[in-house]
């Protein structure tokens, strides 16, 4: 059974063994709940619980009440639990993927464009911003030469401290000066990157992967080696140990836990496998953790580097996706590579903003920190059912979706009849911003895909940019456009 948090009451916790079983397909879209008082009886609860958990069912939008009749399964998306087998390596050139870049850049930052595929929390009320900004207030009230100093490598002694302290709930065992300040986690993999290559080597990543990486690994002049990652299970290990032992790739750039765009975790038993792999091969892994707080369930799924006995993983996160991304603070625990990267570090931006960093050790210092994210963990699970339950309203049949293990983005693949970058530039011609699945991929598994986000308050703008998406989406691929809920069939 899936339970959020230890804390969870006995209604959450009932009402995520029957999204589990909605999910996997146990409880099939249009079948009845059994009626309160069974339900009450064979789980040994009261009729309030149940009550409690079907109430908080029909919030996440997987169940809905009938009057008179009881409770009943609304249709949901089929998971996405298999890759879809495709040729590899037809890929969209790097010119016209630096224009769609640019084209997705420009319409995120427009004003008027409604997102949804933004992995950035678009509301201050996904963040901890009132206790944030008394905190930064009374730092600089109290202490006003802290602008007026210069900031120094290797930064805030508080906030390493704070930083090590914390990486402990992912399984990591360090001290404040195992830990060098970045600017954001983009700056973390780049500094990592310069470190442990050479221009011309190759870099395996994960296919699909974080688009950002193909731009940032094609300035650094090296190759990009896509590896092929299952939607649950993530990187093919078998594919890195060959490549290893072919010393095909240089360096490893991977998202093990929350990755980005997929959403999954790798089992704890393939992360120590991983770790393995790269410490006997002697080959860096660049380990992207950047949303490895936001996973769903507790006790947290260690970090790869948790498995890193010889210092070859180099731990990269921030807090842009959990505390404030305007901060731009970012870290990472570097192993046997730290001295390298503390001096590349100063040579390429010197330092972090000492007063943010220490409003950032202020906060962490004062346990605010786990409480913010216990509710943002519990809101965006409640969210992604609901972002799921408007697409299998909405999205043509056939429709399926990975089914993420913590975080706010998740990966949708269309029919095959739809192209996802035609759809990209039809959305925008209505002021809607996606990102179409060929940023993410060279293979052509991308064409018919869509990395969503649901890290919006769910008002009546995103319910229609979900909903028109899904009605273009229907035109493009010769469906009829659905304007009601439609069950989809479990595969
Ligand atoms: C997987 C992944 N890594 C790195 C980054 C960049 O993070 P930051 O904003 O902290 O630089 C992002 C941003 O979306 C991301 O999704």
């Amino acid at each position: 059974m899936t339970v959020l948090e230890n804390t969870a009451t006995r209604y959450l916790q009932l009402a995520e063994t029957l999204a589990q079983a909605i999910h996997e397909g146990a409880l099939l879209p249009g079948s009845r709940l059994p009626a309160v008082r069974r339900c009450a009886a064979s789980h040994d609860v009261s009729v309030n619980t149940v009550l409690a958990a079907y109430r908080h069912l029909e919030d996440r939008a997987l169940i809905e009440a009938r009057p008179q009749s009881g409770y009943y399964v609304r249709g949901v998306l089929p998971a996405l639990t298999a890759p879809r087998q495709k040729k590899a390596r037809v890929a969209t050139p790097g010119n016209e993927r630096r224009e769609l870049i640019e084209t997705v850049f420009a319409a995120q930052n427009h004003p008027d464009y409604t997102n949804i595929s933004l992995a950035c929390p678009q509301n201050s009320d996904f963040y901890p911003v009132q206790k944030l900004a008394r905190i930064t207030a009374s730092l600089l009230r109290r202490k006003p030469d802290l602008i007026g100093k210069y900031a120094l490598p290797p930064g805030s002694q508080r906030l390493r401290t704070e930083i090590a302290r914390r990486a402990q709930t992912l399984g990591m065992s360090l001290q404040g000066d195992d830990i060098t300040l970045t600017h954001g986690c983009m700056e973390a993999l780049q500094l990592a990157l310069r470190a442990v290559t050479q221009p011309g080597d190759c870099v395996g990543v994960e296919s699909p992967t974080y688009f950002f990486l193909f731009p940032l690994l094609s300035s650094l002049d090296l190759k990009t080696v896509e590896i092929p990652t299952h939607p649950e299970q993530g990187i093919a290990l078998d594919a890195v140990e060959l490549l290893l032992q072919e010393k095909r790739i240089q360096a490893l750039l991977v998202m093990p836990t929350v990755q980005n765009p997929l959403g999954f975790t790798m089992p704890v038993e393939h992360k120590r496998r991983l770790a393995k792999l790269v410490n006997q091969h002697q080959i860096p892994l660049i380990e992207d953790g950047l949303y490895g707080e936001l996973q769903f369930t507790t006790p947290l799924s260690p970090a790869v580097k948790h498995f890193d006995d010889a210092g070859w993983v180099i731990y990269c996160a921030s807090y842009t996706k959990t505390l404030a991304p305007d901060y731009r603070i970012g870290w990472m625990a570097a192993g046997r590579f730290a001295p390298a990267l503390a001096q590349l570090k100063s040579v390429s931006s010197m330092s972090e903003s000492v007063l943010l960093s220490e409003a950032l050790a202020e906060f962490l210092e004062s346990g605010g920190y786990d409480n913010h994210l216990r509710r943002m963990r519990l809101r965006y699970a409640r969210q992604l059912d609901e972002a799921r339950g408007l697409i299998a309203r909405y999205f043509p049949p056939g429709t399926r979706a990975t089914l993420p293990a913590g975080g706010f983005v998740f990966w949708v693949e269309l029919p095959e009849s739809v192209d996802t970058v035609t759809l990209f530039h039809r959305l925008l011609q209505e002021q809607i911003c996606v990102t179409p699945g060929p940023l993410y991929t060279l293979s052509e598994r991308g064409n018919h895909a869509l990395r969503l986000s649901c890290c919006y308050p769910f008002d009546e703008r995103y319910v229609w940019a979900i909903r028109r998406t899904g009605q273009l989406a229907c035109e493009l691929g010769g469906y009829p456009a659905s304007t009601e809920s439609t069950t989809h069939t479990l595969e």
